[in-house]
C-alpha cells in the first residue's frame, strides 16, 4: 500500500508539472462539454441541467478501489458541508468494467446520497479528461468552466502553483475553492486549480485500441450510422441532414459526437435496465465507443472501397402485406415551409356495415420529411359530443403509430385483434414538422380484416392523474406525480406509452403483483414530447388478475427545461400543449376469450 503510494506520487509529480505549464501559459479555466449519463436507479443526468447550482463537483469513484472507499466519509463529509450552500455532488464511476450492477452495490453497501452515474463506455471520463478514480471536478454547469480538478485535499498531493496562493487560508485547495463559489468570489476563480490525486488508475481499453487501430469507417463506423441513425437521417427523411456520404457524416461529426453523449439522439432511448423493447433505439458502450473514438481520430475514410451511406435506399412506400382490405385516405394537409405545428386532429368516418376485427394496419406517410409521427384511434362516429375535457377518455381504443424508421405494417400479437363495432370512425392525431418548403401530405391508413374472429381483444388502458389535479408551480425542476390502477382480468402486456407535454422530464412504470412483489416495467428516463413511441416490449408480461399497475414521473417547469415555453406560468391540466398531462398507456389483451 505504502509502495503504491510512494509510486503514486512520482508519477504525480511529472503530471503536475505538465498541467502547471499549460496554465501559466493559457491563464484561464480548462473547458469541458456537455454529457449526460444515467445513474445507477435509472434516473438520468445532464450537466446543463444543473444550472440551478453554483457549481457541481463530480468525484470520479470505483467500487474496486480501496482508496474510494477510504475516502467515503470524506466525501461525505464535503457534501454535506456544500451542498446546501448550492453545490451539487455526483459520483461518476468509470471503470472499463463499470456495470450498473456494482454501481448499485456501491450505492446499497455504502448508502452514498449522491448519485452514481453509470459511464460504462468510459466516454464521459475521457471527455472530462479524468484518469483515476479519486479525481475530483468542480465545474461550473451553465458554462462548464472547470474550477478545480484534483485530489480531496493539501494532503494528497501538491497544488499547482498558478494558485493564488495568497488566498488559501487552510490545508484545502478543494475547500479553498468550494468557498469561493459559494461566497461568489468568481474574480478568485479565473485559474483551473489543480491538485494531485492520490487514487486508482483507470485502464482504458476501448479508448486504447481504437488509439492503436482507428475504427474503419466502411466496415465499422457506417454500418453503426446506417442501422442507428439513417432510417431518419437520409434523403427525403424527417432529418435536417442525411447522412448519405463519408463527406457529409465528417462535416456534422462534431455535432453528432456532441448529440450522442448527451443522449439526444438518437430520440427513444430508455433505461437499457429495465426489460427490453423492439423499438427502443439502444447503443451500447461498444457502438458508441467506436463513433466518438473515431469521430475523435478525425472521422477518416479509411481504405474501405465502398462507402455504405451511398448505398441506402429510400423506402418505398408500398403495402407490405398487399392490398388492405380498406384505406383510410387523411385529407390533405398543407404543411408551410416554416413555423412550428400545433397537433392535427383529424376524425374520418368508417363506412362499415357490420362490426369488424382488424388484425394489421399500416401507414404510408404522404410525405416522410414532414410527418414526424402520428397516432390513430378507432373512435365513436359521434365522439365530439362524447368527451368530456380533461376527464379520462374512456371512448377512443388506440389502434396504432407511425414513427420515422417504423414503416413496416403492424400485426397484433397472437390471438388477439382490434374490435370495430359499426358506426366507428379512425381518430388521427398527426405531428408535421417544416423543413423549408410548403408540401402537401397526403397520407394513408390501411386496415387488414381478420380471417376469422380473433380470440382476445387488443386494448389500451389510459392511466390519468386527471387532468384537474395537476397545478406546477413556476420555475420548479421536479415536480413529481403518480397514478395507480388494478387490472381485475389477468392481462398480456405488450406495449406502454407516456405521455405528457413540454414539461415532462421522466416517467417509469411498474407493477405490483397480488402477492406484494414488484417488477419494474419501463424507465423513460429523459421524457421528449417530441418522441413518444409506443414502446414494444420483446417478451410480452403476463400480469396475474389483481395486479396493480404504477406510473410514477415528474415534469420540469425550470428554464434549464429547454422545451419549457414559459417557465415563469403555472400550470395547470389540459389537453393544449401548453397545458399539462399526465398519462401512461397500457396496450394489452385479457387473457379470457372476448365474448
Ligand atoms: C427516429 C429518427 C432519428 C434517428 C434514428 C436519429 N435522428 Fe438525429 N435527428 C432527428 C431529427 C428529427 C432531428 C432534428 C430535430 C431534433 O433534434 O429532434 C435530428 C437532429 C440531429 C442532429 C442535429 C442536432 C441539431 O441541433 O441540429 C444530429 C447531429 C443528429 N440528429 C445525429 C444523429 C445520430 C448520430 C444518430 C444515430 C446515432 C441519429 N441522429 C439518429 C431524427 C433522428
Amino acid at each position: 500500500m505504502q509502495l503504491v503510494h510512494l509510486i503514486g506520487r512520482v508519477r504525480f509529480a511529472v503530471v503536475l508539472a505538465l498541467l502547471a505549464f499549460t496554465h501559466w501559459s493559457v491563464a484561464e479555466n480548462e473547458r469541458v462539454a456537455d454529457f449526460a449519463l444515467l445513474d445507477s436507479e435509472g434516473s438520468f443526468h445532464q450537466l446543463r441541467k444543473y444550472g440551478g447550482n453554483k457549481a457541481i463537483a463530480i468525484v470520479s469513484m470505483a467500487a474496486s478501489c480501496e482508496n474510494t472507499l477510504a475516502n467515503l466519509h470524506k466525501y461525505r463529509l464535503l457534501q454535506t458541508t456544500w451542498e446546501s450552500q448550492g453545490v451539487a455532488f455526483l459520483a461518476l464511476n468509470s471503470t472499463a468494467e463499470t456495470s450498473f450492477e456494482d454501481s448499485r452495490e456501491l450505492n446499497r453497501l455504502y448508502q452514498l446520497d449522491m448519485p452514481i452515474l453509470v459511464d460504462s463506455s468510459q466516454l464521459v471520463a475521457e471527455l472530462l479528461g479524468i484518469q483515476q478514480a479519486g479525481e475530483i471536478l468542480v465545474v461550473e454547469p451553465d458554462r462548464f468552466r472547470v474550477l478545480y480538478r484534483g485530489g480531496l485535499d493539501l494532503e494528497s498531493g501538491r497544488a499547482d502553483p498558478s494558485i493564488n496562493t495568497a488566498q488559501v487560508t487552510d490545508t484545502s485547495y478543494l475547500s479553498q475553492t468550494l468557498s469561493h463559489i459559494v461566497n461568489d468570489e468568481w474574480d478568485l476563480l479565473t485559474n483551473t486549480v489543480t491538485t494531485a490525486v492520490a487514487g486508482c488508475e483507470l485502464d482504458f481499453p476501448g479508448r486504447d485500441a481504437d488509439l492503436a487501430a482507428v475504427p474503419d469507417y466502411s466496415s465499422e463506423v457506417a454500418p453503426i450510422l446506417v442501422e442507428k441513425c439513417a432510417s431518419c437521417h437520409r434523403e427525403g427523411g424527417i432529418a435536417p441532414f442525411a447522412m448519405n456520404s463519408h463527406m457529409m457524416v465528417q462535416g456534422w461529426a462534431p455535432m453528432m459526437k456532441e448529440v450522442m453523449l448527451t443522449k439526444r439522439m438518437p430520440p427513444a432511448q430508455v433505461d437499457p435496465n429495465v426489460n427490453h423493447f423492439t423499438n427502443a433505439r439502444y447503443m451500447d458502450s461498444k457502438e458508441l465507443q467506436t463513433l466518438v473514438h473515431w469521430i475523435d481520430a478525425g472521422s477518416p475514410r479509411g481504405n474501405g472501397k465502398t462507402d455504405p451511406l451511398t448505398l441506402i435506399e429510400s423506402p418505398n412506400s408500398e403495402w407490405e402485406l398487399g392490398e388492405p382490405d380498406y384505406i383510410v385516405e387523411v385529407p390533405a394537409f398543407t404543411v408551410p415551409a416554416t413555423g412550428v405545428l400545433d397537433y392535427e386532429n383529424v376524425t374520418i368516418n368508417l363506412p362499415f356495415e357490420e362490426d369488424v376485427w382488424i388484425k394489421s394496419v399500416q401507414h404510408l406517410p404522404g410525405d416522410r420529411r414532414v410527418l414526424h409521427h402520428l397516432l390513430s384511434y378507432i373512435v365513436p362516429a359521434d365522439y365530439a359530443e362524447k368527451i368530456v375535457e380533461g376527464e379520462n377518455d374512456q371512448y377512443r381504443e388506440f389502434l396504432e403509430g407511425y414513427a420515422p424508421g417504423k414503416d413496416e405494417a403492424a400485426t397484433y400479437p397472437g390471438e388477439a385483434g382490434m374490435f370495430v363495432p359499426k358506426g366507428s370512425a379512425v381518430q388521427m392525431s398527426l405531428h408535421y414538422t417544416t423543413f423549408g418548403r410548403e408540401t402537401i401530405d397526403k397520407t394513408l391508413l390501411g386496415l387488414y380484416f381478420a380471417d376469422e374472429q380473433p380470440k382476445y381483444q387488443y386494448s389500451t388502458y389510459a392511466l390519468s392523474h386527471g387532468g384537474r389535479n395537476i397545478v406546477i408551480p413556476p420555475g420548479v425542476s421536479e415536480h413529481k406525480m403518480s397514478a395507480s390502477h388494478v387490472f381485475k382480468d389477468e392481462i398480456m402486456l405488450h406495449g406502454l406509452r407516456p405521455h405528457m407535454h413540454y414539461r415532462g422530464k421522466y416517467m417509469k412504470f411498474r407493477v405490483v403483483y397480488p402477492d406484494g412483489t414488484q417488477d419494474d416495467i419501463i424507465n423513460v428516463p429523459d421524457y421528449n414530447f417530441n418522441w413518444q413511441p409506443t414502446y414494444r416490449l420483446s417478451e410480452p408480461m403476463l400480469l396475474p388478475a389483481g395486479s396493480r399497475v404504477i406510473v410514477e414521473g415528474a415534469f420540469d417547469n425550470s428554464a434549464f427545461n429547454l422545451g419549457n415555453p414559459d417557465p415563469g406560468a403555472t400550470v395547470r391540466g389540459g389537453a393544449q400543449s401548453w397545458n399539462e398531462m399526465f398519462i401512461g398507456y397500457f396496450s394489452y389483451h385479457k387473457t379470457v376469450p372476448h365474448q
